[in-house]
């Protein structure tokens, strides 16, 4: 599931089985832990404390751990920003299938600033954990309420829109307007007050990106999003059998993270004949690509950029294998598990392992 999918099944989770996350599952986010601190020069972290802050507290049922969400006391965005880049963590955990609930007011303070480091501020918390039980839909506030729609609005802005239709809010409250300028720009203006509408804000503005399909924000009450530019590249998770399982072949890219092999298309390519070549130049090997694994990773490589990563499954069929110098520094076969442990970034993690998923059910 990727985080467009997340926004449409994320409902907030207030039941939970009375036990942590998996080591492997606080990996995995604490790849998305890392890479949205480092993204948002806020301090985000996953807390695990022995007593539950939750407890007592309100409608909360066997929730401990916690993203705690904070950042530095003197930036003047503070707030929004810990919507926004919570937000995609709570995105990335609901996407691999955690419970996540965001709470303001329900929750020990006082125990959650004892994590804060001196010059830091608390914003609120999000609650994560494995869930009991699905909780009910809720009802969703007419568009209209949210924006100003019209016919002539361009298909992204009402994807846009459906998307923050679905973001949770402090109270249910959404108390913001979306509008589209005549000059093609979106500006998001806070419709009420409430002590975390910034927040709401911050979130709301998170899930129109996803909906538009990228576009860069300006922060504050009345900022404006531009759409981006698309890009779009194909690539595969490439495997062998080994003994009783599978190895994948994972590319270390010169900028030092490991990934899948991929590139961009170029001309009228299929999206195949994309992924073919980029592993041909890259690898060295021809493949056998099978196309009924498809999973799309969406994210901006730079400002204003917006990029599709089309991942199919594939097997070598030929070639010799030898690296692509100007773009990969390494090549090398993983088991399953230490491919899992290796690559880089939270959303090819999660490719990996529907991947690892789909190929037990088909063979
Ligand atoms: C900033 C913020 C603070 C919240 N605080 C609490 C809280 O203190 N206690 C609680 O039970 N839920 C809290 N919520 C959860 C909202 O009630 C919930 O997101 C909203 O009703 C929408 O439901 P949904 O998340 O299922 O879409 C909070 C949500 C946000 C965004």
């Amino acid at each position: 599931m990727n985080l467009l999918e997340a926004v449409w099944v994320r409902r907030s989770q207030r039941t939970y089985l009375p036990r942590p996350l998996e080591e492997v599952q606080r990996e995995q986010l604490g790849k998305a832990l890392a890479e949205c601190s480092r993204r948002s020069g806020l301090h985000l972290r996953l807390v695990c404390p022995r007593v539950s802050p939750f407890a007592g507290q309100g409608r909360l049922k066997g929730a401990r751990e916690y993203l705690l969400l904070a950042g530095p006391a003197e930036d003047p965005d503070l707030e929004e920003k810990c919507g926004y880049w919570g937000e995609e963590l709570v995105l990335t955990a609901a996407a691999m299938g955690l419970g996540t609930c965001w709470v303001g007011g329900t929750y020990d303070r006082e125990a959650c600033l004892a994590q804060l480091e001196p010059g830091e501020t608390l914003v609120c918390v999000a609650a994560v954990g494995i869930p009991e039980g699905s909780p009910a839909p809720r009802p969703l506030r007419p568009a209209g309420e949210l924006a100003l729609l019209t016919d002539s609005a361009p298909a992204w802005f009402d994807a846009g829109i459906a998307a923050v239709q679905r973001a949770p809010s402090a109270m249910n409250r959404q108390g913001y307007r979306f509008q589209l300028r005549p000059d093609g720009a979106v500006q998001a203006r806070l419709s009420g007050g409430g002590s975390f509408a910034l927040v709401d804000l911050g979130i709301a503005k998170r899930h129109f990106q996803l909906g538009a399909h990228g576009g860069v924000w300006t922060w504050g009450d009345g900022g404006v999003f531009h759409k981006a530019a698309e890009e779009k590249s194909c690539g595969a998770v490439i495997w062998r059998p080994a003994g009783e399982g599978r190895e994948y072949l994972l590319a270390r890219h010169n900028g030092g993270h490991w990934s899948f092999p991929k590139g961009h298309v170029e001309g009228r390519e299929s999206e195949r004949e994309t992924a073919a070549r980029e592993i041909w130049e890259e690898t060295g090997l021809t493949a056998d690509i099978d196309t009924g694994f498809r999973r799309v990773v969406t994210y901006s490589p730079g400002p204003g950029i917006v990029k599709d990563v089309v991942f199919f499954t594939a097997t070598p069929a030929g070639g010799t294998e030898r690296r692509q110098e100007a773009e990969i520094a390494q090549l090398g076969w993983f088991s399953f598990r230490e491919a899992r442990a290796l690559v880089t970034y939270a959303t090819d993690e999660e490719v990996l392992l529907a991947a690892e998923a789909y190929l037990r059910e088909k063979s």
